[in-house]
Order: C-alpha cells, then sequence, then structure tokens
C-alpha cells in the first residue's frame, strides 16, 4: 500500500501525518478520511481551488492533470509546477509527500 506523508501545517495537521492509503483514491478523500480536514468547496468536482495541495515527492507517478484542472490550477494562489487539485490527484503505487499550502488556511480563516 503507497504510504502518503502529509507535511506539517500549522492548522490541518501540526505534526504532519503519515497515512496508508488506498490505490484508486484521491489525496484529498485519504486527508480528509485522516482528520485532515482541507477545504474541498466544489464537493470534489474540479470547479474550485480550495483543495490544492503541492505533491513534493511521487508527482510523476499520478495521472497527468487534465484541461480543466489546470484551467482551475491557473487561478491558486501559490501555484508551483508540482500543484495539484487534491480531489482529482488519484493515488497510485507509489508513495507521496504532500504539502498542503498555508495560504488555503488564511484564506478560509479571514472570512470568520
Ligand atoms: S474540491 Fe473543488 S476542485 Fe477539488
Amino acid at each position: 500500500m503507497p504510504q502518503i506523508i502529509f507535511l506539517p501545517n500549522p492548522e490541518l495537521c501540526p505534526d504532519g501525518a503519515v497515512i496508508q492509503a488506498e490505490e484508486g483514491t484521491s489525496v484529498l478523500d485519504v486527508a480528509l478520511a485522516n482528520g485532515i480536514d482541507i477545504e474541498h468547496a466544489c464537493e470534489k468536482s474540479c470547479a474550485c481551488t480550495t483543495c490544492h495541495v503541492i505533491v513534493r515527492e511521487g508527482f510523476d507517478s499520478l495521472d497527468e492533470s487534465d484541461e480543466l484542472e489546470d484551467d482551475m490550477l491557473d487561478k491558486a494562489w501559490g501555484l508551483e509546477p508540482e500543484s495539484r487539485l487534491g480531489c482529482q490527484a488519484i493515488i497510485k503505487d507509489e508513495d507521496l509527500v504532500v504539502e498542503i499550502p498555508k495560504y488555503t488556511v488564511n484564506q478560509v480563516s479571514e472570512g470568520h
């Protein structure tokens, strides 16, 4: 089973997390199932940027993003070459190291 390592994020997972994931699950679903509450404003339909994650290791093992996802990502703050929408990044048989961008959290808490 691939191992997904979430790097520490001050609000969502202060100590980081190491999670065994099923192949075929999205990065977002693995996070949510383990109490890492990444925003997913459009309910995983590839129509927002709140589930933006950066795949620091294992990026190439994922299916390439499609055009719709790329269009969305273009609108994400802090876009990086290894950025993906968490709900569209389907885990394969390789371990991943995933960073949850901090500004996502800031953006969210500003609204409270
Ligand atoms: S939850 Fe909206 S694109 Fe992933």
